[in-house]
């Protein structure tokens, strides 16, 4: 029987997109151009941005873990258990990423621009791994809530 997409698979569904959309923009204002004139302004906004998205990511990880939606797909795919696992993991390391980022930013000092790139590449490592776990749990609802329709290989 198939199996209907649950309020909470397109709840989860649209917050990826929501997600997608902040890391833009962090992405966008990291690669603004940072000179000692601008750098204490860059700097405070930047924190902001990465603290307000850091609660929204924990926010958006309460709900697939405690909103029942890893449940949801254990109970419909038990087979996926190692793959969940394996995604709550990834929720705390990305965010305890996220804080050690933070950290670093909070005593940067204008003698410290040079560290600048660092933080960016660092950034940039934590977008790829946010979208490559958000792409792997959208694959995982399409598994689990679409299998029966079955798009066979041609
Ligand atoms: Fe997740
Ligand atoms: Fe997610």
């Amino acid at each position: 029987m198939a199996v209907e997409k649950s309020d909470i698979a397109v709840q989860i569904e649209q917050e990826h997109e929501c997600l997608k959309r902040d890391m833009g923009d962090i992405k966008e204002d990291m690669m603004q151009d940072v000179t000692a004139d601008n750098f204490r302004n860059w700097r405070l906004e930047f924190m902001w941005r990465l603290r307000d998205f850091k609660n929204h990511l924990s926010k958006h990880f309460d709900v697939e873990e405690e909103g029942g939606f890893m449940n949801e797909i254990l109970t419909e795919a038990p087979e996926a258990l190692n793959q969940v696992k394996k995604l709550e993991a990834e929720h705390t390391h990305v965010l305890a990423a996220l804080d050690e980022i933070l950290d670093d930013l909070k005593v940067m000092e204008v003698k410290d621009l040079p560290n600048v790139a660092d933080i960016r590449n660092r950034v940039s490592g934590v977008i790829s791994t946010i979208r490559a776990h958000e792409a792997a749990e959208n694959d995982l609802i399409q598994t689990v809530y679409c299998q029966e329709y079955g798009y066979p290989a041609s």
